[in-house]
């Protein structure tokens, strides 16, 4: 049969790649985070110079950039580019740039090449509902603005980062709005999703509530 996917899709900071990446180690999974795909070819774009809105330069950009997945760390043309792409500004940059219709195509079929045996764990907007519209289980989570405002403002301090909650909250909400707007491939639940809220829930209970979801091949 078909390899089995399990789709986590949802807005900005509502813990998707966290709990991603956590089902993907507990069922000894494959792993996509889409988001990152986006945030390269943001990168790419702008290290060659392409303007962001030119939707078929920066296709351009996407279907021929060498990315590798390596552990944790992410090379682009042989650079490593882990932590450029995890700026909120590169976060910025991929939401522009994945509002472009060939841009979306043309990582469509290296999303696809990430599904490999025993199985794969795919974080998006549009896993459940365009990339793996097959997929086993689809999850949309959820968490409120500022419930994700709070956990982004922690992240960045951690890491020595000041902003303020109020500036993240405002940027938060103009990229679900955009990311919820477009004409392609919008962010909505797909109609078989299971919603989750996990506002109010650890990151341990996140997983528990998922897991008690997976039943692949039935
Ligand atoms: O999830 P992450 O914050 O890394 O995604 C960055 C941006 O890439 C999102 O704001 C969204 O615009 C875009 N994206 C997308 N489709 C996906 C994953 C991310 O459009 N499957």
């Amino acid at each position: 049969g078909a390899v089995p996917v399990l789709a986590v899709d949802g807005p900005t900071a509502s813990g998707k790649g966290t709990l991603a990446s956590q089902l993907a180690q507990r069922l000894g999974y494959h792993l996509l985070d889409s988001g990152a795909l986006y945030r390269a070819t943001a990168l790419a774009a702008q290290e060659a110079g392409v303007p962001l809105d030119d939707g078929e330069a920066v296709a351009a950009v996407a279907a021929t950039m060498a990315l590798r997945f390596d552990g944790d760390t992410v090379w682009l043309a042989g650079q490593d580019i882990t932590d450029p792409l995890r700026l909120e500004s590169t976060g910025g940059l991929a939401s522009k740039v994945s509002a472009h219709p060939p841009v979306r195509q043309a990582l469509h079929a290296l999303q696809l090449s990430f599904r490999r045996l025993p199985g794969l764990v795919a974080d998006g907007r549009d896993m459940g509902t365009v990339v793996f519209p097959d997929a086993a289980l689809k999850v949309f989570l959820t968490a409120s603005a500022e419930e994700r405002a709070q956990r982004r403002h922690k992240q960045l301090l951690s890491r020595g980062v000041e902003a303020s909650i109020d500036s993240l909250c405002a940027d938060l909400r103009a990229r679900d709005d955009r990311d919820q707007n477009r004409s392609v491939a919008p962010l909505k639940p797909a109609k078989d999703a299971h919603l989750l809220d996990n506002s109010e829930l650890s990151i341990e209970d996140s997983v528990a509530q998922v897991l008690s979801w997976w039943q692949p091949g039935t």
